[in-house]
């Protein structure tokens, strides 16, 4: 589809945002199985049930846009998720594993936190303040979610990370 207002950009990365939280989804399980510390297990578990709320408040966003619920592939998403796998892979099983999983994480974070970002700004501009609302919420959820990350690796993953020879 070619692109040609705000509006039109909006519901564009709206279907791409989808996708992404689609994949992640799918991906975190995975990811969560592979998590050593019970404190970054216990937040990517939180995270992984807010994402499947994400999803619900994206579909009600289609839904006041009168737009159909539909996704459109995230290549962004697929390279992050893509990179962030072969990495925990990579890694040595323990607690140097849990930092690579946490920076893998922060990536898909801030990608998440960019996109909601720009949306829940169309939005605004568009008059749209209902769709801007519930977009802001998720921005919110994606920042707490991040933080978080950065407070699990300075207090335990990453100081256990260091004492691995
Ligand atoms: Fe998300």
């Amino acid at each position: 589809m070619q692109v040609e207002n705000l509006r039109e950009l909006l519901i564009a990365e709206i279907r791409d945002i989808y996708d992404a939280e689609e994949q992640i989804v799918d991906e975190l399980p995975d990811i969560i199985d592979k998590v050593q510390s019970p404190q970054l297990k216990s937040a990517l578990q939180m995270h992984l049930e807010e994402t499947r709320g994400q999803i619900l408040r994206l579909e009600q966003v289609f839904n006041k846009l009168g737009e159909e619920v539909e996704g459109e592939t995230c290549a962004g998403m697929k390279g992050i998720l893509k990179e962030g796998s072969d990495a925990i892979d990579d890694a040595e099983k323990g607690d140097v594993r849990d930092a690579v999983i946490i920076a893998a994480c922060q990536k898909v974070e801030h990608y998440e936190i960019a996109s909601y970002g720009c949306v829940r700004t169309y939005a605004k501009q568009l008059g749209l303040n209902d769709v801007a609302q519930l977009l802001q919420q998720t921005l919110d959820e994606e920042g707490n979610a991040d933080k978080k990350l950065t407070t699990i690796a300075e207090q335990t993953v990453n100081v256990q990370a260091k004492k691995v020879a």
